[in-house]
């Protein structure tokens, strides 16, 4: 997946087209999943970005939900099942596990890369590592 994120967003100086094109490869890459796209930061605020799936929640305040969380900590979040996540944004009811990257830019996390599936523990601790490289890989395109 990294490789082909790389040769996909090579020398395209288009943010939202590359993340559009990285979200719509993740999509098809990842298997089991409902939901692949982005929040990008605004200020204090994550607004959503190009994704793949069902219509989402537009605005995410600072520390709220996985995605938040993710943004604020600067660390990766899976969750095996979002009911047991406090505060977890449920803008599909169908929603069962979430993982969430934070993704660097030069002044910290400029974005996150959320993924939802319909199956309860499709994400664990031991999918953080791909998880890392993936986020590395689209950092890339910021
Ligand atoms: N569930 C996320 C919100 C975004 S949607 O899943 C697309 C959260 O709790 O941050």
């Amino acid at each position: 997946m990294c490789e082909q994120i790389e040769a996909l967003t090579r020398g395209v100086p288009h943010l939202i087209a590359n993340l559009a094109n990285v979200s719509a490869l993740l999509y098809g890459a990842i298997p089991d999943v409902s939901w692949v796209g982005f929040y990008l930061r605004e200020g204090e605020k994550l607004v959503l970005g190009p994704f793949q799936g069902k219509p989402a929640c537009i605005e995410i305040a600072s520390g709220r939900g996985v995605c938040g969380a993710a943004a604020a900590t600067g660390e990766i979040q899976t969750v095996p099942d979002v009911r047991a996540f406090p505060g977890h944004i449920a803008c599909d009811a169908g929603s069962a596990s979430e993982a969430v990257a934070p993704i660097f830019g030069k002044e910290g996390v400029c974005a996150v890369l959320d993924i939802d599936s319909y199956t309860p523990g499709r994400f664990c601790d031991s999918d953080k590592e791909w998880l890392a490289r993936v986020a590395a890989a689209i950092s890339g395109v910021f």
